[in-house]
């Protein structure tokens, strides 16, 4: 399977008085889709539209997280957000993409502008100059609550989340972080054309990629010559850290099934970052 895959990034929208980071006006609520999608509960399907939420949303929010949370086996791939970070998503600092069905909301993705802030994910991979961290925006949490997980709406409302950011070049450069072996997780940034970058220990000694792409200036890798892939098992950490940490061009560009283990495709990439 040869292919050249040239990754977009994006951009996003939300108010700011900060250079880099645009005010936008969105419509309240406004709907960028209608979809159907299958309840697990009752194997029917549902009309489903994937909006906008604003700051009345917030409870709504919480209650998807906690839901989603409590059905979670394994904690270290969900590190869930305050009632003040989706607050902060929700007003002047980011943007959250919602799917309801019913009226109820099932689903969100949120992003999040750090700007000054330590949490910026631009300094992990040594961005310095405070006019390229302004424009820095990370793809934060996304939630499905289970009766409506398999259709795939953590992949649809990143896309809008994308494309709300391309019209109007809101940022530059996106960012999110994936616990290693959330396989749907790494598949959303992956099909958003993101590449992994690091793979680190952040919130509370738990190991996370780092994804990155830059929207104004694509990075793209060529899969064109399958042998010029090194595949290392999801589960392997030293071997991908090495790997990353010994190569300042290599990236994650793929992830694989091989039988029962997942693997991730790295290889090396030929432009700056940023
Ligand atoms: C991650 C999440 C939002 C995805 O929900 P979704 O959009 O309904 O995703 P889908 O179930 O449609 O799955 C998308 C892909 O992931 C795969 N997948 C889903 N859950 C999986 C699991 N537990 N193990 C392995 N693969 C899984 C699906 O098979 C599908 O893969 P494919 O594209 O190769 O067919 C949802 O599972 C969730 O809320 N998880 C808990 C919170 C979380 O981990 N959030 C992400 C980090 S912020």
């Amino acid at each position: 399977m040869g292919f050249n895959k040239t990754i977009m990034a994006n951009s996003n929208a939300a108010p700011s008085n900060i250079p880099g980071v645009k005010a936008v006006a969105l419509p309240s609520n406004p709907t960028l889709e209608g979809c159907e999608v299958i309840s697990r509960s009752d194997g029917k399907s549902h009309q489903c539209s994937i909006n906008v939420l604003n700051i009345n949303d917030i409870d709504a929010v919480l209650n998807v997280q906690d839901e989603t949370v409590r059905h979670i086996k394994d904690s270290s791939i969900y590190y869930p957000d305050t009632r003040e970070v989706f607050e902060s998503s929700l007003s002047n600092d980011g943007l959250i993409i919602g799917c309801h069905v019913n009226s109820r909301l099932v689903g969100f993705r949120s992003i999040w502008f750090p700007r000054a802030r330590p949490e910026n994910l631009g300094l992990d991979i040594g961005m310095q100059d405070p006019s390229q961290l302004s424009q820095v925006a990370h793809l934060e949490r996304a939630c499905v609550i289970p009766e409506f997980t398999g259709n795939r709406l953590q992949m649809r409302m990143t896309r809008h989340a994308i494309n709300l950011a391309r019209q109007d070049n809101s940022f530059r450069y996106l960012f999110s972080t994936v616990a290693p072996m959330n396989y749907a997780s790494m598949q959303d940034k992956f099909s958003a054309d993101m590449l992994i970058l690091k793979l680190v220990k952040k919130y509370e000694d738990y190991y996370r990629y780092i994804f990155f792409q830059n929207v104004m200036k694509p990075i793209q890798v060529n899969l064109e010559n399958p042998s010029s892939i090194i595949f290392a098992n999801g589960d392997d950490i030293d071997t991908q850290v090495n790997l990353l940490q010994k190569n300042k061009l290599m990236a994650g560009c793929l992830q694989q099934r091989n039988k029962d283990v997942m693997q991730v495709g790295y290889t090396k990439i030929e432009c700056t970052l940023f």
